[in-house]
């Protein structure tokens, strides 16, 4: 096992298939959802560019021009290739520029969908901009009549471990050696020190309030 670390995976990052109060107060004709400054919650002060106005909104074009928002959240490319054109994926947008995007998409299961995918450009990391896509998330996948909206991530990840708990998702089981030559991530791959390997499965109950 190499003990060089990617550095690329200082964070979270590695997936596969498988509150809130005042921030979720949104929903507008077609699914726009905006953001003044003004609604942001006093964690988001460091908000930058006084004035701006984040958008979120459903993202109806060529999925192609989102794979470098889906490679940050996927090390593996095989994998993204088998899902990026499912489901619905909303992007946060400020004026012309797409700085985020969350994939949302349906299990199959009666009431369960999946955040799939989701990512903040590096440079637009740590200002508030995933918590606004996970709030819209959940937003629409109540809106489609969503019981649970389930996400996956490496256990190793502990970045990711806190930022989904921060947000009210549980975890509901363990993927043993989901990440291997086998699922298209490289061996000996290290995030935060650990073996990428094992996955972990929350769980975010939609009918909560
Ligand atoms: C994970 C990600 C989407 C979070 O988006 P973000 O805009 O950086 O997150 P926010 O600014 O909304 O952070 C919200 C909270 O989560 C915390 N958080 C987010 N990412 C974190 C990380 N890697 N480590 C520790 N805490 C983190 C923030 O510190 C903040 O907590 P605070 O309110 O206590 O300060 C983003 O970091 C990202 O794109 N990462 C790379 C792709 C990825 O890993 N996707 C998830 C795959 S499972």
């Amino acid at each position: 096992m190499p003990d060089v670390e990617n550095p690329r995976l200082g964070r979270a990052k590695a997936r596969l298939g498988s509150s809130q109060g005042g921030l979720f107060a949104f929903v507008a004709p077609r699914w726009l959802l905006l953001y003044p400054n003004a609604r942001l919650p006093g964690s988001w002060r460091h908000w930058s560019g006084t004035g701006s106005r984040m958008q979120i909104e459903r993202y109806d074009g060529d999925r192609e021009a989102l794979l470098p928002l889906f490679a940050l959240a996927d090390d593996s490319h095989t994998q993204i290739s088998r899902y990026v054109e499912q489901g619905e994926v909303l992007v946060a947008r400020e004026g012309g520029e797409i700085v985020g995007h969350a994939q949302i998409i349906d299990t199959g299961d009666t009431g369960a969908f999946e955040l799939k995918s989701i990512a903040v450009t590096q440079a637009r990391q740590g200002e508030g901009l995933g918590r606004l896509l996970v709030a819209a998330a959940i937003t629409r996948c109540r809106e489609r009549g969503g019981q649970r909206l389930i996400v996956s991530t490496a256990s190793c990840d502990i970045g990711n471990l806190r930022f989904y708990q921060l947000y009210g998702f549980r975890m509901s089981r363990i993927v043993r050696d989901a990440f291997g030559l086998s699922t298209g991530y490289p061996e000996g791959m290290l995030v935060d020190g650990i073996t990428l390997r094992d996955q972990v499965v929350f769980e975010y109950d939609l009918s909560a309030d």
